[in-house]
């Protein structure tokens, strides 16, 4: 597998956008003095006490990530600070941030899925010119570092980053200009279910499914797959992930936060993606246990 860790010369002021300097971070996992914590504390939060109680204390917080993640759950900003990682402003921002599972997993997958990334546009570069979906996209963060570690020109390779809302388009632009691939990235606002009639021409290799599905029931995750695989071509990879829950947090965040997810193992991923007609190439986990990630190829000849 090739890596690619140099980060590209980026002029550093106050309002750059947080890049990675290297992708081959040690993968986050939990101490054995954060699991017991985690385990102490997870009743409290799950059942114990009530839920008005733990809102008002976590609306004193100081926490942009807090704050954020009552505005608007799982939001693409929420993702940002997750990923950004930056020092905590309180004991409950460090909690949220840092000690969370959810959040070291969500950074485990931005590392991993990105490097998937890199590989795939590698493997499909040299058979000519590299098509990149990405839906759900927000600001585009695990595509557009992906093609910035590649030093690949536009006429090689071109994402388009598919998003209901365009609120993350113009921070997704300023990411584009800073990483300097701004001729290589379009904004599309759109529903993905309805990829042919949104981006009809557009035949991609890659597509990149992340940080959307858990949100989306049977139903419609089986519609929008069905969508990509029409328009992918024969060949081309995509790239998603199910959640698991291992460290039951789940509870909490519904009752706190309303936030809900769709649990899905790799396994219920795999099937679902073969009933579209996709074979799974890649199935891996990260190490906090709570996303498998799942590669699946269009197959040449169906
Ligand atoms: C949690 S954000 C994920 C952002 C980014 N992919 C990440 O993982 O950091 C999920 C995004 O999916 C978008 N979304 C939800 N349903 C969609 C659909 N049917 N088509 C396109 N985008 C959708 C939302 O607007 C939101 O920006």
């Amino acid at each position: 597998m090739a890596h690619t860790t140099t980060a590209p010369e980026t002029e550093t002021d106050s309002t750059a956008i947080w890049l990675p300097e290297d992708l081959q971070q040690p993968l986050e996992t939990m101490s054995r003095g954060q699991q017991i914590g985690n385990w102490l504390i997870n009743p409290c939060k799950n059942y114990l006490i009530p839920a008005s109680w733990l809102q008002r204390l976590l609306k004193s917080s100081q926490s942009e990530l807090l704050t954020e993640t009552f505005r608007r759950p799982g939001s693409w900003r929420a993702m940002e600070i997750l990923y950004r990682k930056d020092a905590p402003f309180d004991l409950l921002d460090r909690q949220a941030l840092l000690d969370n599972p959810i959040s070291r997993a969500s950074r485990n997958r931005l590392q991993t899925v990105t490097q998937i990334l890199i590989d795939l546009i590698q493997a499909c570069h040299s058979d000519g010119p590299v098509i990149l979906m990405g839906v759900g996209a927000g600001p585009g963060r695990h595509v557009q570092t992906a093609i910035s570690r590649l030093q690949l020109s536009a006429a090689e390779v071109h994402a388009h980053l598919i998003d209901l809302d365009d609120d993350a388009f113009e921070y997704g632009q300023q990411l584009a200009e800073q990483l300097g691939i701004s001729d290589c990235i379009s904004f599309l606002q759109g529903d993905a279910r309805e990829i042919q009639e949104v981006l009809p021409d557009v035949k991609p290799n890659i597509v990149k499914l992340i940080g959307l599905i858990e949100y989306l029931n049977d139903q419609q995750l089986h519609e929008l797959l069905t969508a990509l695989h029409t328009v992918m071509v024969p060949g081309g990879y995509l790239v998603t992930h199910g959640i698991l829950d291992p460290w039951n947090g789940a509870p909490s965040l519904k009752r706190i936060f309303g936030l809900q997810h769709t649990r899905r193992s790799g396994e219920d991923v795999r099937q679902i993606l073969e009933t579209v007609g996709f074979q799974v190439t890649d199935q891996v986990i990260e190490p906090m246990g709570i996303y498998p990630i799942v590669t699946g190829v269009k197959p040449a000849v169906d």
